[in-house]
């Protein structure tokens, strides 16, 4: 049962001590969060975060976990999810523009891809099979081989840390490979920028999309996507996979403690029974080290690591 905290006790928030947020993430592993918080509405949020800094309290935001590995130790000040039917709202049309869709930062992608292709509105078929949320997508710039996020956003409105709205073009942001030069705010929702198809022939490319992560990619285990984002080659000033650079330097398969590079594609690092994130934050390394040693390049890790203590 949530509870309830003096700090946060008259606005309109869900409140729960001491929770398994480790246990939320895509890793599921990990520790707990001293306070997660769940607003119930904008205006909950704003005061929240004004609260927060009056308190110098460190605000930490959950998406979908798809991307985090939460220290053993756990985190302290507040983690918000913006898990209410509030932050969860999709809408259509409700600018008279049918191809415009206003989407709240909680949505789950997976929920979204399929709800746009059942609409016909082609555009987002490139995140099939991307977990996460639709705020974290943003911060992110989500994407694949066939796009990113960025290509359909049109607004994207979002809390400062002093509780003040804020609202940007997706123009005027830059947005470059899993980057952005997005504020530290919290984003609250946005407008996607799609085009109208054959409902069939969008579902057929989500389709094509998701079939593919599968036959090359360990979706069941338990994982944060891709551990390191791709390097830019030297010589051509492209990304080359880090995968195929794990995989050559033969660590598919090494592991310390539970943590494992995958064996299907060596960009996973996963967590097998009993890992915990020491071991991963250690095989993380490890991968990084070993790369250098084999091909002289220095990876960077993609995945968001949260420590009690660090200042967000
Ligand atoms: N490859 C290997 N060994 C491996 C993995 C890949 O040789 O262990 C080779 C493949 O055979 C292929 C090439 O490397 O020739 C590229 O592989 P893949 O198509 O899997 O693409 P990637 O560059 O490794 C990127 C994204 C993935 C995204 C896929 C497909 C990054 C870091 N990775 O992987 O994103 O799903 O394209 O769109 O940008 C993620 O960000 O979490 C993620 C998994």
């Amino acid at each position: 049962m949530p509870a309830r905290s003096s700090l946060l006790g008259d606005i309109d928030v869900d409140v729960t001590l001491d929770a398994p947020i480790g246990a939320m993430t895509w890793y599921g592993i990990g520790g707990r969060a001293d306070m997660l918080v769940s607003p119930h509405h904008t205006d909950a949020l704003v005061t929240l975060l004004q609260r927060c800094r009056d308190e110098d309290m460190p605000v930490r935001v959950l998406g979908g976990g798809a991307n985090l590995l939460v220290d053993d130790a756990g985190v302290d000040g507040v983690v918000v999810r913006l898990d209410h039917e509030w932050f969860r709202d999709l809408q259509f049309n409700a600018s008279g523009d049918v191809t415009a869709a206003q989407v709240s930062a909680g949505v789950d992608l997976f929920r979204l891809v399929q709800d746009l292709g059942r609409r016909g509105l082609a555009g987002l078929e490139m995140m099939a099979g991307i977990p996460g949320t639709v705020g974290g997508a943003v911060r992110m710039n989500a994407g694949g081989s066939w796009g990113q996020f960025s290509d359909r956003l049109d607004t994207i409105t979002a809390v400062d840390f002093n509780g003040q709205f804020r609202t940007w073009a997706a123009d005027d942001l830059a947005f470059r490979y899993r980057d952005s030069n997005l504020p530290p705010c919290i984003v609250t929702s946005v407008v996607l920028s799609l085009q109208e198809d054959d409902p069939i022939t969008v579902r057929d490319r989500i389709k094509r999309i998701f079939q593919h992560k599968r036959a090359s990619q360990p979706m069941a285990d338990h994982s944060a996507g891709c551990a390191f984002r791709n390097p830019i080659e030297a010589s051509t000033q492209r990304h080359i996979s880090a995968g195929r650079l794990i995989d050559e330097a033969g660590l598919k398969g090494h592991s310390i403690g539970g943590a494992m590079v995958s064996d299907q594609h060596a960009n996973f690092i996963v967590a097998q029974p009993g890992a915990s994130a020491s071991d991963i934050r250690r095989l993380i390394d490890d991968v990084r080290t070993l790369v250098f040693q084999r091909h002289g390049i220095e990876l960077e890790s993609e995945v968001v690591v949260w420590q009690r203590g660090d200042r967000p």
